[in-house]
C-alpha cells in the first residue's frame, strides 16, 4: 500500500481516496455509539418507568414472614409496582411505589425508614406521606388484611 496525490493505492489496483477511509470509519464508530446509547436509554427507561401488563392481580397474598420489621417488599399490583412495608412499630402498610410527581419508582431507604425517588429527590415517609421534594401528594395507599399468617393486598 502506498499513497500519492490524495489517493491511497491498495493491493491489486484497488484505489481508495485518502479521506474516504476516515469518513467510513467515522460513520461506523458513530453507528456503534448510537446503538450503545440507545440500548442504555432503553435499559434506563425500563428501570425507571412503571411496568404494565402481564402480572396484574386484584389481590396479592404473601406470608407474614415475608416482611420482617423495618423492611419493604416490592411487588406488582394491577400491573404497577407496589410495596409492602412493616414499620418499626409492627404496622403493615401497602402503597403504590409510583412517585406522584412524574411516575418514577421509589426506593426504600431502610436506614432512614423512608422512600426516596431517584428522579428528582422526592422523599416519602413509611406511611407514604410527602417529606420533601417535588411530589404533590402522598403515595397511593392500597388496602390490606391479614388472616392466619397471610397478608392479602388489594
Ligand atoms: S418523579 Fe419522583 S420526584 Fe420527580
Amino acid at each position: 500500500m502506498y499513497s500519492a496525490g490524495g489517493f491511497r493505492f491498495l493491493s491489486k489496483g484497488v484505489i481508495m481516496e485518502a479521506g474516504s477511509r476516515r469518513k467510513f470509519l467515522g460513520i461506523c464508530l458513530g453507528g456503534l455509539l448510537a446503538g450503545a446509547g440507545g440500548g442504555l436509554l432503553y435499559t434506563l427507561f425500563g428501570y425507571l418507568a412503571p411496568r404494565r401488563g402481564s402480572n396484574a392481580h386484584s389481590v396479592v397474598s404473601f406470608p407474614v414472614t415475608d416482611v420482617p420489621v423495618g423492611t419493604a417488599k416490592f411487588f406488582d399490583y394491577n400491573g404497577k409496582p407496589a410495596v409492602l412495608i412493616r414499620q418499626k412499630n409492627g404496622t403493615l402498610v401497602a402503597l403504590s411505589a409510583v412517585c406522584t410527581h412524574l411516575g418514577c419508582i421509589v426506593q426504600w431507604q431502610k436506614d432512614k425508614e423512608e422512600f426516596l425517588c431517584p428522579c428528582h429527590g422526592g422523599r416519602f415517609s413509611s406511611a407514604g406521606l410527602v417529606l420533601g421534594g417535588p411530589p404533590p401528594k402522598p403515595l397511593e395507599s392500597i388496602p390490606i388484611a391479614t388472616n392466619n399468617g397471610t397478608i392479602n393486598v388489594g
